[in-house]
């Protein structure tokens, strides 16, 4: 099985899956990774772990879904069986899911569908909720609206500062989401329309 990671920024969720591969925890092979930012630390973190990496400029496409058809014309030549999206920071089209679909992965820094979109970890804490988390999910049409695989809760600490959190949740990220693509590789989830049940 071959996996891609689609991501825009630090790289710290590729490098826990960079990780977890090499260490045998997902047996799969991280055979690309593709980002929509020159200068993303993602893409020196894909040198580290020797991972393919291509950029694709959204400054050359008139359309998402002309990026998005770049995506998938590389994703389908190099064979790609599952796409993780981590920190991607576009919308991806219709036209994207469909060609994988429910072969996509997302990871979101909020307890969905609470605090989708941007900055939700800082959105939750500005909000003063006691409880936040972690969400997987399989992609889906919408914006963080796809099936949930894996959710787990934090509570916020009294008086916790909002990079206390930060590092926390990412903490957290960093064990599911390589959980989550091990459990879809090893066939052993179900897809019931919004549910996703875990085969033990
Ligand atoms: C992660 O916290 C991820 O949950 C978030 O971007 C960060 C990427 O960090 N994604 C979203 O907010 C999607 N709406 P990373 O580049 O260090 O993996």
């Amino acid at each position: 099985m071959n996996i891609a990671v689609l991501a825009s920024g630090r790289g710290t969720n590729f490098e826990a899956i960079a990780k977890a591969v090499k260490r045998g925890f997902i047996r799969a092979r991280l055979k690309l990774l593709i980002t929509d930012k020159e200068n993303a630390g993602v893409r020196e973190r894909a040198k580290k772990f020797a991972v393919k990496d291509i950029f694709i400029d959204p400054k050359n496409f008139k359309s998402r879904q002309d990026f998005d058809r770049e995506v998938v014309k590389i994703l389908k030549k190099e064979k790609i069986n599952l796409v993780v999206l981590a920190g991607f920071m576009r919308i991806i089209t219709p036209y994207f899911v469909r060609a994988f679909k429910n072969r996509i992965l997302n990871i979101h820094p909020a307890i969905l569908p609470s605090f989708g979109g941007v900055n939700a970890i800082e959105r939750a804490y500005n909000y003063g909720v006691k409880v936040t988390g972690v969400t997987v999910h399989l992609v889906d049409e919408g914006i963080d609206t796809g099936p949930i695989i894996l959710q787990e809760a934090l509570k916020i600490r009294e008086e916790e500062s909002l990079q206390s959190l930060e590092e926390r949740i990412h903490k957290l990220e960093h064990r599911l989401y390589p959980l989550a693509v091990k459990l879809f590789l090893e066939g052993r989830l179900k897809i019931k329309g919004r549910k996703v049940e875990i085969k033990a």
